[in-house]
């Protein structure tokens, strides 16, 4: 055992020293996908090595490239760190190697999955008696809710897509604003919907589905099984759709309501910003992030769905070798989620809740939010820099110049290591991007990062 001794310890020291320095590295790394490939390019050793040259390999080779995204001055994407608690139980949940298919294959695994699925419903406003399925993200939040919706709205046609598949059976109708993230498309295309069959609803200016215009839309084809999409928290600028107004609209159409809120639904837990998800309990599911704003390591998503029996039809099987699923249990784990087999990850959502509390939560929340605006202030202050979005939550877009000034200052920025931040297009106008979703970002992160960009407008825009 003492190899394995060492090596955790090891492993600990460089976990240690890597988050101890994240706050003051540079974020973007030195070295590229193709130098790293380069530097371990050999055929595949005819023996092994021990565990002790394994890790020095791993973290000397490693650490070239790795992206200092989960510290305080990474921007892009929509990407959390993780907190201490939440990282500790993810290194726990490696090492215990559980397997979370079902209580009988681990009842730990979906013991924490069931304390920690009713503390997020209880946060984000979605009904006690939703199931919970814990997914890789969003993405996987996404399909599987658009799964069920699909199941549900066919049912009610008379057809059982399960058994008969989609071919002869009903057409079922998408509709999403204008402004979706594009996780929606790929579910449909996975779904066998297609993208085609999506029917777009009019956004206002800040990306929001216009809800006066949905019921136009759902009355402008013919009555049959009908999905609406809705969104809380849009990529770019952070807007919300009025869940409230979309739910009654869709009801009256017996539609299903899917919420994809990947990092809106986090509003949620704040009492400033809750406002925002207002009616989030009338929707039939929803899609949810843990690793952006909740701060847990990467592969953290939940989906949940007000009718834990369709979840479970759409999702469960079983096999003749599998113990703990016979009729009658209570459902959970693998019936919830895409995977067979799969990590536990209930341990680090609950690591991460029992670490904040419901004030630590809100705090996180409402101090990105803080954040986001003192960013947008600081930019605004730079000469030719304007920020173009209302900042209602933490999604600043940023206007620098044309298109190919815009790419040439996000590079700027990112080489100089001082920040990361990617550059969109939104509404056919490129523009900076910055999402301020780590826990630790300080007042002195965003002033470094607001430098970072005055002085790549500075080289760029005027050499
Ligand atoms: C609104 C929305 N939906 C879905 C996703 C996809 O999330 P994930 O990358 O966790 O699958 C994102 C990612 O940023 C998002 O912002």
């Amino acid at each position: 055992m003492s190899e394995l001794r060492d090596g955790l310890a090891v492993a600990v020291a460089e976990i240690a020293r890597y988050r101890e320095m994240l706050g003051e590295s540079e974020v973007a790394p030195p070295a590229t996908r193709s130098e790293l490939v380069a530097a371990l390019a050999q055929s595949l050793p005819a023996e092994g090595v021990s565990l002790d040259e394994v890790l020095n390999e791993l973290v000397e080779s490693a650490r070239p490239g790795l992206m200092a995204s989960a510290g305080p001055r990474y921007f892009g994407f929509v990407t959390g760190g993780s907190t201490d608690a939440a990282l500790v139980a993810d290194v726990m949940t490696a090492g215990w190697d559980q397997l979370a298919f079902n209580e009988i294959s681990s009842p730990a695994s979906l013991a924490f999955e069931d304390v920690a699925g009713s503390w997020l419903k209880d946060l984000l406003g979605i009904p006690s008696s939703a199931s919970v399925g814990f997914v890789t993200g969003a993405q996987a939040a996404n399909t599987v809710g658009l799964t069920a919706a699909r199941l549900q709205v066919l049912r009610d046609h008379g057809w059982d897509v399960g058994r008969e598949g989609l071919n002869g059976g009903p057409t079922v109708r998408v509709v999403a604003g204008g402004e979706r993230h594009a996780t929606i498309d790929r579910t449909l295309r996975l779904l066998g919907l297609g993208e085609n069959a999506l029917e777009l609803v009019p956004v206002r200016p800040d990306g929001a589905m216009d809800a006066e215009a949905l019921d136009g839309v759902l009355r402008s084809g013919a009555a049959g099984p009908t999905i609406v999409c809705a969104q809380s928290g849009n990529v770019n600028t952070g807007a919300f759709d009025d869940l409230q107004r979309i739910c009654a609209v869709a009801k009256q159409h017996q539609a299903w309501v899917h919420v994809d809120g990947a990092f809106g639904l986090w509003a949620g837990a704040s009492s400033n910003l809750r406002h925002h998800v207002d009616g989030v309990e009338l929707a039939d599911s929803w899609g949810c992030d843990g690793h952006k704003w909740l701060n847990v390591p990467y592969d953290s998503g939940y989906a949940f769905c007000a009718r834990p029996e369709v979840h479970a039809a759409a999702m469960g099987y079983t096999a003749n070798y599998l113990t703990g699923q016979e009729q009658g249990r209570n459902f959970g784990g693998g019936d919830f989620v895409l995977e067979s087999s799969r990590r536990a990850r209930g341990f680090a959502t609950w690591a991460a809740l029992r670490s904040l509390g419901r004030s630590g939560i809100e705090a996180v929340v409402d101090r990105c939010c803080a954040m986001a605006r003192r960013f947008a202030e600081g930019l605004n202050a730079i000469d030719g820099v304007a920020v173009v979005n209302d900042v209602v939550l933490n999604q600043v877009l940023v206007r620098v110049g044309d298109e190919p000034t815009t790419d040439r200052v996000a590079l700027a920025i990112q080489e100089s290591g001082d920040a990361w931040l990617g550059a969109t297009t939104w509404h056919g106008e490129r523009l900076l991007r910055i999402s301020v979703s780590n826990w630790s970002t300080t007042s002195e992160d965003i002033d470094r990062s607001v430098g970072a960009v005055a002085n790549a407008v500075r080289r760029i825009s005027r050499p």
